[in-house]
């Protein structure tokens, strides 16, 4: 079976995304969210990329607008049934997840791949929300934000997942124009993994003293050449989003590495969730593009 049609389930940061980046490869793409209002939403943020993409000449009006048509937004489950591939982006939320999973396996065509770009749930606790069938025909694909830009994809394999299955979402992973690696269902995959235990000892760095929060990550950006430090870098992803994944992953490794520190713990109780609230590790109420650091320790 070649992939021809793709389902996004959430119109997110990361489901527009990975709809935008389909559609803009030359697949007929639906996404579905559970309201109009959502859906509206997420269309909104993909008409703002591809308007960028445009004014830098990466791609033309034409190109702009013929992408635009390959895409449809939906709050029917039932209009996916046909996809070839369905990738969900919705919530971090594991019933919720499985629940989902288990209405389109009654709705899909056998045939039909199923896709979680999760980045901390496990895959195989979703899989088995699903026919025996359908556990074979189950993987992780995680993209990274923004997904538009972002080059890589890790293609997360379970120990059910069939051989052929794998290869053909790996091939599918590099016609979204993308890199991609193999890596298997541990929590984290490979980026998170090293990610964040990094970022979390950025923080304890802080707390230790070690350094202010300007100087930290002028240091990694500058003395590594990464292109944003810890602390600009949790704020962009959510500080909320970091300690739910660190709690996780410490959960299934029992490793302090992946503990949330107190202070991160503290900011995502007060708020503080980084660029989506307006204060994180930085104040970006004033002035967006340049935020300053705030008092915390
Ligand atoms: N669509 C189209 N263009 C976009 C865009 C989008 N969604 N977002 C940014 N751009 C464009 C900007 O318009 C800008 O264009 P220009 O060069 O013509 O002005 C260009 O990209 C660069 O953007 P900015 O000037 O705003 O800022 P930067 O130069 O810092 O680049 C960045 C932004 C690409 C986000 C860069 O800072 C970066 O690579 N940061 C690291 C991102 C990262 O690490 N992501 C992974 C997070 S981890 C994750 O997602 C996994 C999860 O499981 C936690």
């Amino acid at each position: 079976m070649e992939i021809r049609k793709v389902g996004v389930l959430g119109c997110g940061l990361m489901g527009a995304g990975i709809a935008q980046t389909a559609a803009t490869a030359g697949f007929n793409v639906v996404v579905r969210e559970v309201s109009d209002e959502l859906c509206e939403r997420g269309f909104a943020g993909i008409d703002k990329s591809l308007a960028k993409f445009a004014e830098k000449g990466t791609i033309t009006a034409g190109q702009r607008g013929e992408i635009r048509g390959r895409l449809t937004g939906t709050t029917k489950f039932e209009d996916l049934a046909d996809c070839d591939i369905i990738i969900e982006a919705i919530i971090e939320n594991l019933d919720t997840k499985r629940e989902t999973y288990q209405t389109l396996d009654g709705l899909c065509k056998p045939q039909t791949i199923f896709a979680s770009n999760t980045s901390s749930l496990s895959i195989t606790e979703m899989m088995t929300a699903t026919s025996a069938e359908r556990q074979k025909r189950f993987v992780g694909l995680h993209f990274f934000n923004p997904v538009p830009l972002m080059k890589l994809v890790e293609v997360v394999r379970t120990i059910l997942t069939d051989e052929q299955v794998y290869e053909q979402c790996v091939d599918f992973g590099q016609r979204l124009g993308k890199t991609t690696v193999r890596t298997s269902d541990k929590t984290g995959f490979i980026v998170n993994r090293l990610l964040v235990p990094y970022m979390l000892d950025a923080v304890r760095a802080l707390e230790e003293g070690v350094g202010s929060i300007t100087d930290i990550d002028n240091a990694m950006k500058l003395g590594l050449g990464y292109p944003m430090g810890p602390f600009m870098l949790g704020d962009f992803v959510g500080l909320d989003t970091t300690y739910y994944i660190a709690e996780i992953m410490f959960n299934e490794f029992r490793e302090k590495r992946f503990a949330p520190p107190p202070l991160l713990k503290r900011m995502v109780l007060a708020g503080l969730y980084g660029r989506k609230s307006g204060r994180g590790f930085y104040d970006y109420t004033t002035d967006p593009k340049n935020p300053t650091p705030m008092n915390l320790v």
